[in-house]
């Protein structure tokens, strides 16, 4: 590597969940304090910061095409861009990287990336570094604050799992469960009402693993998180994602009976129907004793809308035990659900697992699958037409006058008349299609 002129522009492309999308805005905030602008629309920026998905697919061929794609591009204009790849993928593979492509300057794993400044310093001097330490929490310190924000807001509470799933890269990629102290969310979710905020979604790969010591210095679970933020009067809203069933609590299912804030949907991934999949899951929760546990939400929160995510061809899974999967949905009617082909992950013990599925099978199977998820969420959209509830409107639809924001059980709703973004307006839903819903005022 050679020195190189400070870059003018940066663009952070994320992949992957709600947590990188997180962190990839606290990235391109921490270049804009380094006095990098976002690249506009449809430009080449200066400094392209890859923050990269690890978790299905070939993440990683994905990765190498993407940096040629840039480096090629780059030719073509006579410039060379600065590339940082960070996430998951930089985590699992950034010394390979660093070998692979010398294009690439930085890579930063997902704990590390408050570094990033330090790291863009020594790329200026012709260095290349990379930085997948794991620190406790430091990045949450250095970040800078959020001045103005959109209505709907995001707030990493809890990082990384411990629960090793035999299918699943996170462990290896995010590290132990953390939770971030009691006291910094609140400050933190303080700051984003101030800036704008009326709904909060607390993040975490295992967020109702969340524990902490509230202001009195007793221990507190996300449900006291939850009811200390349901305080803030400026915020309407509060969610949380995602969920795993072995940490869910009898105090957490009540808060949704009792704190109005707390919207009444629930994404609680099951992956599989069948007990010997989910043994071999290493889920540490049969089939019955999850829908056991949806029966407890649904009594305290009868019109809780239900989301999950899917897993079909596991090593293994015969045509019965993805019937059973089939089964599961039946009986639960969820409102939204995720479902993936199984993918061999690099490291996990599911990879190295016998009787691995063909693809034309996993490919059947999720067809299969999927049209009944669709058909529960058509259903359960249309079963929706008719009642009143609260919009909290996002932004503009596309036509004049109309506007677009989510009900509380998150469907996305749009409405014509008059209101402005962040307002949360009265509606009647009148119309359901399969992803949205029509409204009228009223
Ligand atoms: N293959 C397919 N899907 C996976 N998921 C996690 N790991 C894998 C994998 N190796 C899915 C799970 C999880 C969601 C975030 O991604 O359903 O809940
Ligand atoms: Fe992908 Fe999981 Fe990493 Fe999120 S945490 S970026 S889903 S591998």
């Amino acid at each position: 590597m050679h020195k190189r002129e400070k870059p003018r522009t940066y663009r952070v492309k994320s992949f992957g969940c709600q947590m990188n999308v997180y962190d990839g805005e606290r990235m391109a905030e921490l270049l804009a304090e380094q006095g990098i602008a976002p690249a506009p629309d449809g430009e080449e920026a200066d400094l392209v910061v890859l923050n990269t998905c690890h978790i299905r697919e070939k993440a990683t061929e994905k990765v190498y095409s993407d940096i040629g794609r840039l480096v090629k591009r780059g030719r073509e204009a006579g410039r060379e861009p600065m590339i940082a790849v960070a996430g998951c993928v930089a985590q699992a593979e950034g010394e390979e990287i660093m070998a692979r492509a010398p294009a690439v300057g930085m890579v930063v794993g997902p704990q590390a990336y408050h570094r990033l400044p330090a790291m863009l310093d020594h790329a200026l001097a012709g260095r290349r570094s990379t930085d997948t330490d794991m620190p406790e929490d430091a990045k949450f310190a250095a970040l800078p604050r959020r001045r103005k924000v959109a209505p709907i807001a995001f707030l990493t509470v809890q990082e990384g799992c411990d629960k090793f799933c035999t299918y699943c890269v996170v462990p290896y990629t995010r590290g132990a469960e953390i939770s971030r102290p009691f006291a910094d969310l609140v400050e933190e979710a303080k700051r984003l009402v101030d800036a704008g905020a009326r709904e909060i979604t607390l993040l975490g790969q295992n967020v109702n693993a969340w524990s902490g010591e509230d202001g009195a210095g007793h221990a507190v679970g996300l449900d006291g998180l939850v009811r200390e933020l349901a305080k803030l009067s400026d915020l309407a809203r509060i969610r949380y994602t995602t969920s795993h069933p072995a940490d869910m609590t009898d105090a957490l299912i009540a808060a949704h009976g009792e704190v109005d804030k707390l919207m009444p949907y629930l994404h609680l991934p099951v992956q599989s129907g069948n007990d010997r999949v989910l043994k071999a899951m290493n889920r540490s929760h049969t089939a019955e004793g999850y829908l056991n546990l949806l029966d407890r939400f649904r009594a305290a929160r009868p019109d809780i809308a239900l989301s999950g995510d899917f897993i079909v061809g596991f090593p293994g899974e015969t045509e019965a035990e993805f019937e059973d999967t089939l089964k599961l949905v039946d009986a639960v009617g969820y409102a939204q659900a995720f479902s993936f082909k199984y993918s061999p992950r690099p490291g996990t013990p599911a990879a190295t697992m016998d009787a691995q599925v063909a693809r034309e099978v996993m490919d059947e199977r999720l067809q299969r699958l999927q049209a009944r998820l669709n058909r529960d969420q058509l259903a359960f959209n249309e079963a929706s037409v008719g009642r009143t509830c609260d919009v909290l409107v996002e932004r503009r639809g596309k036509r004049d006058g109309q506007w677009l924001g989510k009900s509380p059980w998150l469907q996305s709703v749009f409405f014509e008349g008059d209101a402005a973004i962040g307002d949360i307006v009265r509606v009647r839903l009148a119309d359901a299609g399969p992803n949205s819903l029509r409204a009228v005022r009223v």
